[in-house]
């Protein structure tokens, strides 16, 4: 079943707020119940929220009473500022929503109802090219894992955080799916433990064998032996390698490197930012307090207490091994290999929709 799709003239999507305890699927007729499901974190993880974003201006251009074109694109322009509002870290939201309000401008479609089915039919698309793409780069990241070999992963990655099939989690499904035995150290992710609720969750379905770990405990395992690959996604890498991820990522790499282990990031291109020269210039996100103070409904902190929240961290390209892509696996130079894999994966997108026309 995929994370996020269309149907019934709704954006329906799983719950993940509300796994692993219940599987409920939660439906949108708004845009702005889109951006709010993006705010809360009904949908997480970057592709996800790229592919909902592209859900929610179809659903935008579908609600839009507009009778001419440029009624529509003021439509359309005015929901891509509101879901693109909803977290700023991910690039792959106004990916997803550029996507689709570039269409509606270039297209020379004459009734605005083909404008509107065009763009369903975008991001639809987009959603079926998010598994593919998924896919490739799970097979391609499989390919430097050594048989036996024990991961460490951060967040969730897997098909709740994309459309299907995941990122850097990707990776463990396509082992699995080649026969090469694997063991994925989960790390819990406070403070809202996507490890321990989804990535758990998602391993024990694929019975992938797995130990959820606190996260204090990833730098003990890696001084002692226990990990021999460091594997996480990112929700947006600089045009250098730079890549901002779940906080808490950065921590791992540095700990990885001094004991010379090697550590991959997987981001598809659409996480790419080479308009970002470097890590210091992508927005990190801050939550809200109660993230931090309590688990779940429970208050774990004193009431009141001053709290900081940042959602994600940069890791510096040093310490990146490799960025495992669609494309193919990145080394460094990355500002020189990302920017290939880019265009690479640009003009697929352009060969893709010549073929439907
Ligand atoms: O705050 P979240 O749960 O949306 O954060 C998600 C992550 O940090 C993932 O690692 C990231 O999106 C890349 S993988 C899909």
């Amino acid at each position: 079943m995929r994370t996020v799709f269309w149907e019934d003239d709704k954006v329906k999507m799983i719950d993940q707020r509300l796994l692993p305890g219940e599987f409920v699927i939660a439906e949108f007729e708004t845009v702005e119940g889109v951006a709010r499901s993006i705010n809360e974190m009904y949908v997480r993880g970057a592709p996800a929220i790229g592919a909902t974003g592209a859900f929610g201006m179809a659903l935008a251009a579908q609600n839009s009473p507009a009778i001419d074109r440029n009624s529509l694109l003021a439509d359309l322009a005015a929901a891509k500022e509101l879901l693109d509002a909803a977290r700023p870290t991910a690039v792959n939201l106004t990916w997803g929503t550029r996507r689709l309000l570039e269409l509606a401008e270039r297209t020379l479609l004459p009734e605005l109802d083909d404008i509107r089915s065009a763009l369903l039919a975008e991001a639809q698309a987009l959603a079926d090219e998010d598994v593919e793409i998924n896919r490739r780069m799970g097979f391609n990241g499989a390919a430097v894992i050594p048989e036996g070999a024990n991961l460490l992963h951060h967040c969730n990655t897997g098909a709740l955080a994309a459309v299907d099939f995941g990122t850097a989690l990707g990776v463990a499904f396509a082992c699995q799916e080649q026969g090469k035995p694997i063991h994925v150290w989960v790390d819990e992710t406070r403070p809202r433990l996507q490890g321990a609720r989804l990535t758990a969750w998602e391993l024990m379905r694929a019975e992938i064998p797995m130990h959820l770990i606190a996260d204090n405990a990833a730098g003990h395992l890696m001084r002692t032996g226990k990990v021999d690959v460091v594997i996480f996604g990112a929700d947006r890498v600089a045009a250098n390698g730079d890549a901002a991820n779940k906080i808490g990522t950065y921590k791992l790499a540095v700990v990885a490197r001094e004991n010379g282990i090697p550590v991959y990031c997987v981001a598809p291109t659409s996480t790419v930012d080479l308009n970002l020269a470097h890590g210091d210039l992508i927005p990190i996100e801050e939550r809200g307090a109660e993230e931090v103070t309590g688990i779940g409904e429970k208050l774990i902190a004193p009431e009141g207490v001053p709290v900081y929240n940042p959602a994600f961290d940069v890791t510096p390209h040093r310490y990146l091994t490799g960025i495992v892509t669609e494309e193919g696996i990145c080394y460094p130079p990355f500002t020189k290999s990302l920017a290939e894999a880019v265009g690479k994966a640009q003009a697929r997108v352009e060969e893709n929709r010549k073929a439907r026309g």
